[in-house]
């Protein structure tokens, strides 16, 4: 890599040739304020808050754009430079309203702060009177043009990591406003509800309705973390104050999202309205009796013991965690002898022998072959990957019989039964890359193997930590006929009744560990109450094979204990103890990924 030699503030720096000036002056230590720049987006030069004094340039540059060459002296705090910046934010502060103390986003602003380093204390011009639109139609965040900069980082964020381009700049001059598709309500717009353009806001023109006026950044806590929404694992940050999760952001250091959160993995958890179970539950006279957590254990033990291995068989819903399935497979499968074990959701057939790729690798590729799964509904993140791929010239086939929410965006859509013609095309492609889901049939397996040489792959499997449960050898078929007692490891999956209960005898004893109240827990004699997502440690395996963990960020509701901790529990009762750790699961799970 070229390297430049350059000057700042009279600081003598090595930068890489062609990164932008704010760039090299980061890397060296040295702090120049921004507005319109975000690291995960382009840069547009846009605010004007970045500018710097370069040697032989006529005029103050953008920094943010300013590209490094060789011999360049820079100054980023001279007497112009202060000067100027202090001037573009006293014309910020005159135009619209930012009147902070009545601001939902006082205290967190990246304006309000620039304001008080720049000594920002009174209005130097007469202040823009025109009252702006507050659109409050979309159900998650609100958007308040009167507080907007015309920054242009909710644009970018839409258009280049979610590739969704609902948001643009309308109208002229001092009347530009950022809209919505034609000018529409947010609410009514194509908008996918994924908050990127509300996380990277700088001001409070955009704010989550959840977290509103809960409190500025410096009264709450962050907790690293992963959602459990489904496979793909984004990396997130759970916003906590005095016990309470206010909100949840895409953690920009993760290595699978890069800061992007979907619906399901940003606002659902929030709005989650089912009936929590909190305490464990015996059924006694016919009637769920609230019970301790030493008496449900001491029950369950004597339940097992008094049944044949071959009488007990176990569930895992998609939501258990890989400490919770590797003491599923130790105690009931190795110790226990019951070979009866399944899981609620269909697993995909491996059929490369090689490592899949990472989402990441997606960028890289000119053909996406989307095969059996819909990413767009089921695992949103990955969606916006193969989006962002497909807006860069990659092309995309969708081979499914069902509906599937990538169509609009291929260029070639087949049913299962026509896959040939599909791969024939990827064929043809320097770099495929084939995300397949359950929703194969044979026929497509034999055809897909046809680029095993070629194509890069993941397997997009359904639920959450299915890769996980599959390496452990959890989905060996379950049958729920000529069962004595079933524990079903529930967690938080949202429960259909019919299903999962078919097929179950009369006089099964039942045991649902559950984080809410169900049909399933309905049906059960005895119920012991999960922890959810958000209060306990423990970890995920995500579709690419990756191991992450998921942090505590509150306490459990009621007497609700992490699956992992019951089953250790029951294993110590049961005289078996068994050790979990996350290097042991980690190590379990590798090797059969391998
Ligand atoms: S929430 Fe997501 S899809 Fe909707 S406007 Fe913002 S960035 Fe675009
Ligand atoms: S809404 Fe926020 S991010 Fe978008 S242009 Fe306005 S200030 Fe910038
Ligand atoms: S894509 Fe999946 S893991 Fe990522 S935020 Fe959405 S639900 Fe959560
Ligand atoms: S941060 Fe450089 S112009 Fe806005």
């Amino acid at each position: 890599m070229t390297m430049a030699n350059i000057t700042i503030n009279g600081q003598k720096i090595s930068a890489k040739a062609g990164i932008t000036v704010l760039q090299a002056a980061r890397e060296a230590g040295i702090d120049i304020p921004t507005l319109c720049d975000h690291p995960a987006l382009s840069p547009v030069g846009a605010c004007r808050m970045c500018i710097v004094e370069i040697k032989g340039q006529r005029a103050l540059q953008t920094s943010c754009t300013f590209p490094v060459i060789e011999g360049m002296e820079i100054q980023t705090d001279s007497k112009m430079v202060t000067d100027a910046r202090k001037l573009v934010l006293d014309m910020i502060f005159s135009e619209r309203n930012h009147f902070c103390p009545y601001c939902e986003m006082s205290g967190s602003c990246e304006l309000q702060d620039l304001g008080y380093r720049y000594h920002v204390d009174h209005w130097v011009f007469s202040t823009y009177t025109k009252a702006f639109p507050l659109d409050a139609t979309h159900k998650y965040y609100l958007m308040e043009h009167n507080r907007c900069v015309l920054c242009g980082r909710c644009i970018r964020a839409c258009d280049e990591l979610v590739a969704n381009h609902t948001l643009g700049l309308g109208q002229r001059g001092s009347e530009s406003m950022v809209r919505a598709d034609a000018n529409i309500p947010l609410g009514e717009s194509s908008c996918i509800s994924c908050g990127t353009c509300t996380q990277v806001c700088p001001t409070g023109a955009l704010f989550y309705k959840r977290s509103a006026f809960m409190g500025k950044d410096s009264l709450t806590q962050k907790v690293k973390s992963t959602c459990n929404q489904c496979g793909v694992g984004c990396g997130t940050e759970v916003v906590t104050r005095g016990g309470n999760v206010l909100s949840i952001l895409g953690d920009w250091d993760a290595p699978v999202n890069k800061g992007l959160l979907c619906k399901m993995g940003r606002f659902e958890p929030l709005y989650d309205s089912r009936k929590r179970l909190t305490t464990p539950l015996l059924r006694t006279k016919g009637k769920l009796k609230e019970i301790s957590w030493e008496e449900a254990i001491q029950t369950l033990a004597k339940q097992i013991n008094t049944v044949k291995a071959s009488e007990i068989g176990v569930l895992s819903g998609s939501y258990s965690s890989n400490e919770a399935l590797y003491l599923i497979k130790k105690l009931f499968n190795e110790k226990l002898q019951v070979s009866n074990i399944g899981l609620t959701n269909t697993v995909a057939p491996r059929i490369f022998d090689k490592v899949q790729s990472k989402l990441e690798d997606i960028a890289q590729s000119d053909i996406i072959l989307v095969a059996g799964s819909d990413p767009l509904n089921d695992q949103p993140v990955a969606s916006f990957i193969i989006k962002r791929a497909v807006d860069k010239g990659a092309r995309l086939i969708v081979v499914d019989d069902k509906k599937n929410g990538l169509a609009p965006f291929a260029f070639m859509n087949v049913d299962m039964a026509d896959i040939s013609k599909a791969v024939e095309v990827a064929k043809r492609a320097n770099n495929p890359f084939i995300l397949y889901g359950a929703g194969i049939t044979k026929t497509a397996i034999a055809e897909l193997k046809k680029l095993k040489d070629k194509a890069n792959y993941i397997i997009v499997e359904s639920g959450v930590n299915t890769v996980a449960a599959a390496a452990l050898g959890l989905n060996n078929g379950y049958n729920p006929s000529g069962l004595k007692l079933l524990y079903v490891l529930m967690g938080e999956q949202n429960y259909e009744g019919a299903d999962l209960l078919k097929g179950i005898p009369k006089n099964a004893f039942i045991v649902a560990q559950a984080s809410y109240l169900s049909p399933l827990t309905e049906r059960a004699e005895l119920v012991l109450p999960a922890a959810i997502w958000s209060e306990q440690n423990s970890s995920l395996t995500n579709i690419e094979g990756r191991i992450q963990n998921i942090n505590k960020a509150v306490e459990p509701a009621g007497d609700a204990k992490p699956d992992w901790e019951a089953l250790q529990l029951l294993s110590a009762e049961l005289g078996k103890n068994i050790a979990v750790s996350i290097d042991k699961v980690s190590a379990e799970v590798m090797k059969s990924l391998k």
